[in-house]
């Protein structure tokens, strides 16, 4: 768990899905839930469609390059849940207490992710075996 001052004003921005074949994977959100899916654009070597949920959204991610994180993924574990992305008030200040706290970080300063969003990843092992991604 985060630290509560962390969690205060968070939000869950989106779910990330890993996915072998982006287009039937969009087929399920788009053609069953009515979600609108964004065009797609390439972060880490991977291919990401956001479907915006409410205030969260679904992140279909599939692989663009196998040697990138996510094809890693995928040949290790299959399709599957891959992470949660929180919102957080200020992520500078969250990364700082995920470091005082012991938090195993995988990025240890902001960087640009897909939307040019500002975003940092925590080690599962850290986490309860959980990729965790904030932003903010
Ligand atoms: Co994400």
């Amino acid at each position: 768990m985060l630290p509560p001052d962390v969690a205060a004003g968070a939000r869950l921005a989106h779910v990330g899905i890993a996915v072998r074949d982006l287009e039937e994977a969009v087929a399920f959100y788009r053609d069953v839930l009515g979600l609108v899916p964004h065009p797609p654009q390439v972060a880490d070597g991977a291919t990401i469609v956001g479907l915006s949920l409410g205030e969260s959204a679904i992140e279909l991610l599939t692989a663009a390059d196998q040697q990138s994180p996510i094809g890693k993924f995928l040949a290790r574990h299959g399709p599957g849940i891959h992470h949660l992305c929180f919102r957080v008030p200020d992520l500078g200040a969250a990364l700082a207490r995920c470091r005082a706290a012991g938090y195993r970080l995988i990025d240890t300063e902001p960087r640009r992710g897909a939307d040019g969003c500002r975003i940092a990843f925590l080690h599962p092992k850290s986490t309860a075996g959980i990729l965790l991604e904030l932003t903010d």
